[in-house]
């Protein structure tokens, strides 16, 4: 059944509503209601906007009152139909947070954007975890300095994260070492379930914690692991799905920049162009907003970053280096002889 006008309507142009702090401010959302959608995962406002009517079904309240529910929970933080023009506006609550070198930030129009995904792949040693690294940093600097004047959520897969390597980041920046560590709050996620399961329940830490970068590194490894096999195939695309579509929401919900990075396969059967591919297949591919393809380049700490895909963006290559210092610009005459 089409929306009625009024349903249209009240949600583009209505007055702010109440807001509302906590579930149970919510008309309808007694505590023991609350609880259960604790329990679920849903511990914030935002995360109740972004849900759909039958994920809140097991908290055992009816389609009707879920509907309620969610439609409040999105007057709340605005979410609403929207005109292109208006969309246009709404694309400009987009912030940016800089990758630490200048180019790189330019292939990708000014920048990591919060609000969508943005996925890092390529080999090992290529660069996707120090590039995560400095990010935990970056998003710290004021938004002057290309920061968020946020803190970071680090999902960690592969226990690859180092605090001493923020630490060396965060001294190259004049920044107190100590004070960076504290704004990066880190999950090591043992197994796909429990990557999923930390993910699930993020919204409360995200939200006390004034985080603005979720990162997931890696996001494939332990589904590659687990799932192995053609018969197990169909299952792990459609988790995979449902985990990138809750971190599209909390970015959304929370106006954060979502990094995700991926290893890649080799593609036997190539014989011009990359002889690799990412992991995920089109589920990934069709979740990420945002897509690069880093690799070394023929000597010493210089990178190639690939832009792959983007909504709204022309491919094309930049380069960077990883130094002690972090994510670092390539020199003028590197760039000139090479
Ligand atoms: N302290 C450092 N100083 C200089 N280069 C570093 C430092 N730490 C890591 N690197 C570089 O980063 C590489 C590892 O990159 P990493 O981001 O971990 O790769 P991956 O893509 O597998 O996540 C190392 O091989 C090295 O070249
Ligand atoms: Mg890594």
């Amino acid at each position: 059944m089409p929306l009625t006008e009024e349903e249209i309507g009240s949600t583009a142009t209505s007055t702010p509503s109440k807001k509302f702090e906590c579930l149970e401010d919510l008309p309808g959302v007694g505590p023991a209601t609350s609880k259960k959608l604790q329990e679920m995962g849903f511990h914030t406002i935002e995360s109740l906007a972004t849900a759909t009517a039958r994920e809140l079904e097991p908290a055992g309240i009816s389609e009707k009152k879920a509907l309620d529910v969610i439609r409040l929970a999105r007057g709340n933080i605005e979410l609403a139909f929207t005109r292109a023009d208006e969309l246009l506006k709404q694309r400009q609550t987009i912030d940016r947070l800089t990758t630490g070198s200048q180019t790189l930030d330019n292939l990708l129009g000014g920048g990591l954007e919060t609000q969508t995904i943005t996925e890092f792949y390529g080999e090992y040693g290529s660069g996707k975890s120090q590039l995560c690294h400095q990010l935990c940093v970056n998003v710290q600097l004021p938004v002057q300095q290309g920061g968020l004047n946020a803190a970071t959520l680090y999902i960690d897969t592969e226990n690859t994260f180092r605090t001493e390597r923020l630490v060396q980041m965060a001294q190259h920046q004049n920044l107190d070492p100590e004070q960076v560590a504290k704004n990066v709050i880190v999950a090591d996620a043992y197994t796909s379930d429990h990557q999923v399961f930390l993910l699930e329940n993020a919204d409360k830490i995200i939200k006390e914690n004034d985080i603005r970068l979720i990162i997931i590194d890696s996001l494939t490894s332990h589904f590659r692991s687990e799932y192995v096999g053609r018969e197990t195939l169909a299952l792990r695309q459609q988790r995979l799905n449902k985990h990138m579509h809750k971190l599209i929401r909390l970015a959304r919900a929370f106006n954060a920049a979502a990094v995700v990075t991926n290893q890649v396969m080799a593609k036997p059967d190539v014989f011009f162009g990359d002889a690799v591919h990412p992991i995920g297949g089109h589920v990934v591919a069709h979740t990420s907003h945002t897509r690069i393809y880093l690799r070394k380049a023929s000597r010493g700490p210089v990178r190639i970053a690939r832009l792959v895909s983007s909504p709204y963006l022309p491919d094309g290559e930049s380069i960077f280096k990883i130094t002690q210092n972090g994510i670092e610009e390539v020199e003028e005459d590197y760039r000139k002889g090479r």
